[in-house]
């Protein structure tokens, strides 16, 4: 009897422990389409060239690394950083469940002023992501380093935070070498990674649609969120009624400051459990479902081009006029897009008001900052016979759609010719 008290009333302190957010090492790390690369990253270098094959050429379909918040979302913040006072007030008085370190760091919180004067721009924390990815890449597949400019394409959309990160690739891919690379584009209409922009059909009838903002009303409304927003409310046990969108907003804080962090930690991310973590994740991945996913017809078709340049390049390859190395900076609508096009990550159906804990469907994956999709074309020699095979890759991770140890080119070529003919007259 005694040893059982005992144990409860242990595991009653260590439940108090674990409300503390500075020393729970632990805590969730998904936070959908802010999550961090390395959060979610394999590593090329660690997977196997298949057995007497060489790499011959990659294609490379990437997003932008980590950035700073558009204007609107900056603007939301700053309201919120403004309760900080109110925050640590709570807490004096004797109000607030936070923990007394988590409070401390509050005090010590400034708000960061670069993140005004360069909204949605690419951040150092974003170059290095890319910057490393061109660095792997080049340690993986040194002999694709070789050759002159013709042997190499790379290509970005027109913004900043895409621009940036081609030019932090190219450096991460070719320092220490003698190669000298530049980048095409931005091209001022580009209907290969970013044919949502003119398409008219998606931007009336996906981009902002009825069902897309009913599924997130479902989700602002469902009994999850709603707990969620009372916990924050009681927790914190501020003054100011927070509202659906604040607790977003307190989440936005907590998401893009703990990203600028060493230790990937802010304070803001304290008023939150993991549950409440789990819970907010939810929000983009049907955001993103609807906007740039199987939500719509309209987005899987938009991914089409993507993919049909993917298989025409590995085919320019094994006809002898392929390059080394393609690779292509975008954003995670096209990222999704072009997922989808593959049939990754496909659930046939997503809802707002019910979070399915299974779904396949993550933004915290597909969506991540950097987060890209790598397809590698291997020539193989058995016994004088040539062969190819071709590896798939999601964030340096192998996907299902091919083994680790390659798709055989005519399976590859079963699955993906039909793209060929992936054209986007659906769009008027
Ligand atoms: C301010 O934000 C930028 C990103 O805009 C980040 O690179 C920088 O580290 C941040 N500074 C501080 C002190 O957190
Ligand atoms: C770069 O070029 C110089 C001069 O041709 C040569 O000595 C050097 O080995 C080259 N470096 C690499 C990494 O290829
Ligand atoms: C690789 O090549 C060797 C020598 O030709 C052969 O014995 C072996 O079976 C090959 N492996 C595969 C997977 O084709």
């Amino acid at each position: 009897m005694i040893s059982r008290a005992v144990a409860i009333v242990l595991s009653a302190n260590l439940v108090l422990c674990n409300n503390c957010y500075w020393n729970d090492g632990s805590s969730y790390q998904l936070f959908s389409s802010k999550t961090p690369y390395d959060t979610v990253r394999g590593d090329i270098r660690d997977y196997p060239v298949p057995e007497n094959c060489s790499a011959v050429t990659v294609w490379l379909l990437n997003r932008h690394g980590n950035r700073n918040p558009g204007d609107d979302d900056t603007d939301a913040m700053k309201v919120i950083a403004g309760l900080k006072d109110e925050i640590v007030d709570s807490f004096n008085a004797g109000k607030s469940k936070l923990c007394a370190q988590d409070v401390d760091d509050f005090k010590r919180w400034k708000w960061n002023e670069t993140m005004e004067v360069s909204q949605s721009y690419l951040t150092g924390t974003g170059y290095e992501e890319l910057y490393n990815i061109g660095r792997r890449i080049k340690e993986r597949y040194p002999h694709l380093l070789k050759g002159s400019q013709d042997d190499f394409y790379f290509r970005t959309t027109n913004e900043q935070r895409t621009v940036t990160s081609s030019m932090a690739f190219v450096h991460g891919l070719t320092e220490n070498s003698n190669l000298s690379l530049v980048v095409d584009g931005p091209w001022p209409r580009d209907d290969v990674i970013r044919p949502y922009e003119n398409c008219d059909r998606y931007q009336k009838e996906v981009k902002y649609s009825q069902e897309s903002s009913d599924q997130l009303d479902a989700y602002y409304k469902s009994p999850e969120y709603v707990a969620v927003q009372n916990n924050v409310q009681n927790r914190l046990g501020i003054p100011t009624q927070l509202s659906a969108d604040d607790i977003y907003t307190f989440y936005d804080l907590c998401r893009y400051y703990r990203s600028w962090d060493p230790q990937l930690r802010s304070p803001w991310c304290s008023v939150f459990t993991k549950e409440d973590l789990v819970v907010l994740e939810y929000k983009d991945d049907v955001r993103h479902y609807y906007r740039n996913g199987y939500g719509s017809w309209i987005s899987v078709s938009l991914g089409g081009p993507a993919v049909k340049d993917l298989y025409e390049s590995m085919e320019a390859s094994i006809q002898g006029n392929g390059k080394n190395l393609i690779a292509y900076f975008s954003h995670d609508t096209m990222i999704e897009m072009t997922a989808c096009a593959m049939g990754l990550f496909k659930d046939n159906e997503l809802f707002g008001a019910t979070r399915n804990p299974e779904r396949l469907w993550r933004s915290s994956v597909v969506g991540a900052f950097a987060a890209n999709i790598m397809a590698v074309l291997n020539r193989c020699e058995t016994s004088g016979q040539q062969s190819y095979k071709v590896q798939l890759f999601l964030n340096e991770k192998p996907i299902d759609l091919c083994p680790l140890e390659g798709c055989e080119w005519k399976d590859f070529r079963e699955k993906f010719q039909s793209f060929s003919t992936a054209n986007l007259d659906f769009c008027i």
